[in-house]
């Protein structure tokens, strides 16, 4: 039996409704809905998520306390969004570190992986996906960086649906694949997908910037970044990263 799969007209925001049933839930059931009211990026930042234009969707699964490496996660799922497009042929989508799917420079999808507060235990979470699929004018107004969405990469409307299933089963096979594996049978797939490759860039934490060239990721999901002919990993919520 597959896990169940909801659909909203409306909800506050799907990884919320998730979050809210922790512990009722089968690994990899998934809420979809058509407008959130209270779509949300990292850090309280708003997801700007206007009726029958978009997907957004979230999928539950759970991790052993020892993979609690959710760092990895939102890695894993930007690996499998790719994959889903690029078997509906939309090409040139890439990764930037560690949440977001650009093309060619502006974004196309972010990705919110959350977990609910446990003291012990397996490590229950929710992964949030926003993927801009038809962005209508007034919506795109309240968004203030780069933006795309489907219609403008592949030239043409797709179904939604069809995106949905595609995504869907895409990324219950990759977290399958991750809970076994880890983030080594997926290395070679980031290096790829790396929007910032061998790229000058800047990380911000908190309120320092450090420069450096992005050297691609490491098996636990850190972001190597050299400056002065040393490599060193970077992890971590806090941090963003810019191109320069
Ligand atoms: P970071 O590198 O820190 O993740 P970010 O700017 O990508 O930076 P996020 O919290 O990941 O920040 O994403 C939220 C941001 O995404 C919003 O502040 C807004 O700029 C942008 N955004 C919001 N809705 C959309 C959307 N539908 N499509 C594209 N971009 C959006
Ligand atoms: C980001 O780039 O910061 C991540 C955006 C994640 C948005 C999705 S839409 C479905 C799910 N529900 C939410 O409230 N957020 C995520």
């Amino acid at each position: 039996d597959a896990p169940e799969v909801e659909i909203f007209t409306l909800i506050d925001s799907t990884n919320q409704h998730l979050l809210n049933r922790i512990g009722q839930l089968e690994k990899g059931h998934t809420c979809i809905a058509e407008c959130q009211q209270a779509g949300r990026g990292r850090r309280g930042r708003t997801w700007v998520s206007p009726f029958a234009s978009h997907l957004y969707l979230s999928m539950y699964w759970q991790l052993d306390e020892g993979m609690a490496a959710a760092m990895g996660l939102s890695l894993v799922t930007g690996i499998a969004v790719v994959n889903a497009l690029t078997a509906m042929n939309i090409s040139g989508v890439k990764l930037k570190w560690p949440n977001d799917i650009y093309v060619e420079g502006k974004k196309l999808a972010g990705i919110l992986v959350e977990m609910s507060a446990q003291a012990s235990g397996p490590c229950q979470l929710v992964i949030g996906l926003g993927l801009n699929v038809n962005m209508p004018i007034q919506a795109s107004a309240a968004i203030d960086q780069p933006w795309t969405d489907i219609k403008q990469v592949a030239g043409k409307e797709i179904d939604r649906n069809e995106l949905a299933h595609n995504v869907i089963l895409a990324l219950r096979e990759t977290l399958r694949l991750y809970e076994r594996e880890g983030l080594s049978p997926f290395l070679a797939s980031w290096q790829k997908m790396d929007a910032f490759a061998n790229k000058p860039v800047k990380l911000l934490i908190a309120e320092k910037e450090v420069r450096g060239i992005a050297r691609g990721i490491d098996k636990n999901g850190a972001l190597l970044l050299e400056a002065n002919g040393v490599v060193k990993p970077f992890i971590g919520g806090e941090i963003s990263l810019r191109g320069v």
